[in-house]
């Protein structure tokens, strides 16, 4: 492929990546939906306090959170911008208990997508990055999906990306051919190909983990922090620096443009939770992108992306980024356990 940085869009990376699949026409028709979308997120994230979207609702989604009002913004965003096309069976979303059904004046298609509308939510009223997260599956039936539908082990993603709203909004996704990264040119409204093939070193020396919960973490985890803290003198022989800016996508997009690890595990903090982090809408996107790019994804103790969900909102502790980072981590699990 012809893929001179600068001059390809995304419509036109689409058309070349999907040429000759038998889903390839519908499948580009809603990335480029889901880019729209994002654009228009892009724009409101962008106004800031002028737009009237920051701030929280007086609601709580289905994760116990306080909605804010660019969660809800967002979310409505994606659902309207694909609905239409004929290209969806059904969403499923972070904010939304159970899925949306397309209603029955459009017609539906053959793809599921899943998405959290708005990653990093805490970080909206503080103008820190914020992004958006998507996973495309498919659905063979006519009829319409039901839940168990949407609960496919994450090697099953025909697509996944996010946005991140940051100084630029790029555009990093897959379609199972290498992750490639693509920023808006807001004077013309077009993702240019910027960042082709992105691949991640399997070595790396940065982590990025919210120690504040140092003293809920296994082992494992409190073992691999502590060494990387130990710097040069220490088991590792070398310096680490650390990261966090809690919203994934950016702690992930750091990943992909210069390598590194990014923990959330499993804590005792609320025993009822196998971590913090999403599986069908969070953890199966990131991770197919991540090793993609030659990175690796996994629970601790397995590779995400084999993982069987039970449930649309079900938590899974994620540990992911430089591959050689990532096995130590496993290693360091299953000497544990
Ligand atoms: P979301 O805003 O979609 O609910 O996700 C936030 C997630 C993730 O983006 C981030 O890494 C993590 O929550 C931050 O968690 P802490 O606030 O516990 O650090
Ligand atoms: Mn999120
Ligand atoms: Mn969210
Ligand atoms: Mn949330």
């Amino acid at each position: 492929m012809n893929m001179q940085s600068g001059r390809t869009t995304l419509s036109k990376f689409l058309i070349e990546q999907l040429r000759g699949r038998d889903d390839g026409a519908d499948l580009g028709a809603l990335l480029v939906d889901v880019a729209a979308a994002v654009k228009a997120i892009a724009a409101m994230t962008a106004k800031g306090a002028l737009g009237g979207v920051l701030g929280a609702l007086d609601a709580r989604n289905v994760q116990g959170e306080t909605q804010k009002k660019l969660d809800v913004l967002a979310n409505d965003a994606i659902i309207q911008g694909c609905e239409w096309g004929g290209l969806v069976a059904g969403m499923a979303s972070e904010e939304l208990e159970a899925p949306y059904a397309i209603p029955a004046e459009f017609k539906r298609g053959k793809f599921l997508l899943v998405f959290d509308p708005l990653d990093g939510s805490s970080n909206t009223d503080v103008n820190v990055s914020v992004g958006t997260i998507f996973s495309v599956l498919r659905h063979e039936p006519e009829a319409a999906p039901a839940e168990a539908d949407f609960l496919q082990p994450g090697s099953r993603q025909v697509a996944a990306g996010y946005a991140i709203y940051g100084p630029a909004t790029m555009l990093v996704l897959t379609v199972g051919a290498g992750t490639h990264g693509f920023t808006l040119d807001r004077e013309v409204g077009n993702f240019i190909l910027t960042h082709p093939q992105l691949a991640i070193p399997e070595d790396s020396s940065e982590f990025a983990i919210n120690t504040s919960n140092e003293r809920f973490w296994e082992p494992p985890v409190q073992r691999y922090v502590c060494e990387c803290k130990a710097g040069r003198s220490g088991e590792r022989g070398r310096d680490f620096n650390m990261r966090w800016i809690a919203s994934m996508v950016a702690e992930v997009h750091r990943i992909l443009m210069r390598g590194g690890v990014f923990l959330y595990p499993k804590d005792t903090k609320d025993p009822g939770k196998p971590g913090r982090l999403r599986l069908l809408y969070e953890a199966n996107p990131v991770a197919l992108l991540i090793e993609q790019a030659g990175g690796y994804a996994s629970t601790g103790r397995g590779r995400i992306l084999e993982l069987e969900p039970g449930a649309l909102h079900q938590r899974v502790p994620v540990m992911l980024g430089s591959r050689n980072e990532v096995a130590r981590l496993e290693r360091y699990h299953a000497e544990h356990d």
